[in-house]
């Protein structure tokens, strides 16, 4: 969906400090009819950026805004496919998800339904990485039930938040063992820090443990290239289990609305 990038000449070029740092092309647009013929630049967030060169052309990026033909991006980025006024969850799922993590939540709800588990284990399994999928991956389990607790069912926020920290833990009791793509991602000598060993005790002697292990139970990390997973395929679960507000999820002034209106609009500026 991604617009083809205007072929026009650029009044002036990028300061080659910028190109030189390979910054051209993940941080700005070219000029482009559809933005007032402006240059529109994007500023990696500071979640993005702590940590990596990219902190050290912040300089270079504000003094950018100072061309008359150039501000910083805010609203709809041509980039990524307009969504409607009233936004879905189905919206976030088909227009801001990348293909992996959207597979990657869809191939897990699909494995719990097919394990013939109950709707609230498939809805917190369709559910379980949506911060991943479109806002931030420390802390995901956090971020994740936080973004969907005002719409559903307190223990399927719950297993969203307790999945992060039962995931490095096994339960040899209900077959779950440390998942072997964790020592692709993390070595074979990462141990968790005390307080995301803290929270899986804590959750383990939860009454709604198993609602938790469950969804690391499904949580699949191989995909299975021969099937293909619609989001409309859970229609009726998500119908059942999601109360999608009718202003549209960010416009209801819920306290997690901003969440969602940050990945309507993930490159505003402020
Ligand atoms: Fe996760
Ligand atoms: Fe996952």
């Amino acid at each position: 969906m991604a617009q083809e990038p205007s072929t026009r000449v650029l009044p002036h070029e990028l300061p080659a400090s910028l190109r030189e740092a390979g910054l051209d092309h993940w941080i700005r647009e070219p000029l482009d009819d559809a933005v007032d013929r402006r240059r529109r630049i994007i500023m990696p967030p500071a979640a993005a950026m702590t940590g990596t060169p990219a902190r050290d052309y912040q300089g270079a990026l504000l003094a950018e805004a100072k061309h008359d033909d150039t501000v910083f991006m805010m609203g709809d980025n041509p980039e990524l496919p307009k969504m409607p006024e009233r936004p879905t969850l189905r919206d976030f799922y088909l227009l801001r998800f990348g293909p992996i993590p959207r597979m990657h939540l869809l191939q897990s709800a699909r494995v719990a339904r097919e394990n013939g588990l109950d709707e609230k284990v498939i809805m917190a399994c369709l559910l379980h990485d949506i911060a991943i999928a479109g806002l931030l991956s420390a802390n995901h389990g956090c971020w994740g039930a936080q973004l969907v607790a005002p719409y559903v069912d307190e223990e399927v926020a719950w297993a969203i938040e307790k999945h992060e920290a039962l995931r490095y833990f096994p339960d040899e009791s209900v077959g779950y063992s440390y998942p072997a793509a964790y020592i692709d991602y993390f070595g074979p000598d990462y141990h968790p820090p005390d307080y995301i060993r803290r929270e899986a005790e804590a959750a383990r002697r939860h009454r709604w443990y198993m609602t938790s292990r469950l969804v690391t139970i499904n949580d699949i990390y191989s995909f299975d290239p021969g099937v293909t997973v619609d989001f409309d395929d859970f229609e009726d679960v998500v119908g059942r289990h999601f109360r999608q507000p009718a202003e549209g999820l960010g416009f209801d002034g819920s306290p997690v609305a901003h969440m969602w209106r940050t990945m309507i609009w993930p490159n505003n500026f402020l």
